[in-house]
């Protein structure tokens, strides 16, 4: 059975693929009206979701598949005690593929283990994020055309931004790419992505707490929201939170072409001006979001029945 817990575990012809269908969908959609018709997804979400949770949902429904699920730990039966394994494998009885989004690391990977269904890893504590990382690429291939030397920033909270580390995975695949890691010294990035994913690949990287001073540089700009959830106090959280605004005045020194993304919910580092500008691209990002799910949902599908 296919599963999808890690950005890796799609080599990059695949993620390839699945570009080119969401960008087929887009342009036809009139076409898979009926693709997964009769089949059910379900969403086990353990953890607040707005986007994630919605575009699984509206994919399926695009897709005229159905849909059911639950959006809170509280209104399933973990309340009562049960283990993430039970909980899987009873609803692979009941759909033909499960999104689940967890606040602990690894979860959606125990899931895989007993499910009769294709397990799709929705986001799992400060880990991995997969299917944002497929939303990011879509949109970076429809802004800038190609992955191939750009030089790409980070900025914020990347020691526990789930979808930062999924991300650096997917571009140390792709040959030139530099990445530019802007945070507060307590959040920086976890040193199995540096060592291993980024060293380790050989790719060029900077370090810098100083937006300003790097933004000149970037091809794209990958801002992310200090992760309160997962602090273990509330003072650093309000002492770090307001690290990094991004606003009109700073992006006067950035190239005219920028591509400045956000895996959203935004709380105050990207100012709400900075909407108005050409070059931000989050709110098609969430767009892009629907159509590679819907990708990925016939791809999974169809690998589980051939
Ligand atoms: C991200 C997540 O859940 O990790 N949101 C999302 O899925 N679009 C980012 C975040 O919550 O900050």
């Amino acid at each position: 059975m296919r599963h999808l817990i890690n950005i890796l575990d799609l080599s990059k012809e695949e993620i390839d693929e699945l570009i080119d269908v969401a960008n087929d969908i887009i342009a036809n959609p009139e076409k898979y009206n009926e693709a997964c018709k009769h089949k059910i997804m379900a969403t086990l979400f353990f953890e607040p979701s707005t986007r994630t949770r919605l575009s699984f949902e509206s994919a399926m429904l695009s897709l005229g598949g159905e849909v059911l699920g639950f959006s809170e730990a509280a209104s399933s039966s973990a309340a009562k005690g049960e283990s993430v394994s039970d909980t899987a494998r009873t609803v692979s009885c009941y759909s033909d593929i499960i999104a689940m989004r967890h606040p602990k690391e690894g979860a959606p990977y125990v899931a895989s283990l007993v499910s009769e269904v294709p397990v799709i890893n929705a986001g799992d504590g400060g880990h991995n994020h997969p299917t944002q990382t497929l939303t990011d690429l879509l949109t970076i291939k429809r802004e800038k055309g190609h992955f191939e030397n750009l030089t790409v920033g980070f900025c914020g909270d990347l020691k526990f931004g789930r979808t930062v580390h999924s991300l650096i995975s997917a571009l140390s695949r792709y040959s030139g790419i530099k990445i530019v890691l802007i945070s507060p010294e307590e959040l920086k990035v976890p040193s199995y992505v540096k060592n291993g994913v980024i060293k380790a690949n050989n790719m060029p990287y900077v370090q810098t707490t100083d937006l300003e001073s790097v933004i000149g540089d970037l091809d794209v700009l990958y801002m992310t929201r200090v992760q309160r959830e997962r602090f273990f106090n509330e003072e650093d959280y309000l002492r770090l939170k307001d690290s990094y605004i991004l606003t009109p005045k700073k992006l006067e020194n950035a190239k005219p072409d920028l591509a400045i993304l956000h895996p959203l919910p935004r709380v105050n580092e990207i100012s709400v001006e900075v909407d108005k500008d050409p070059r931000a691209c989050y709110f098609k990002q969430v767009r892009n979001g629907r159509y590679i799910r819907m990708a990925l949902i016939l791809k999974l599908l169809k690998e589980a029945n051939a």
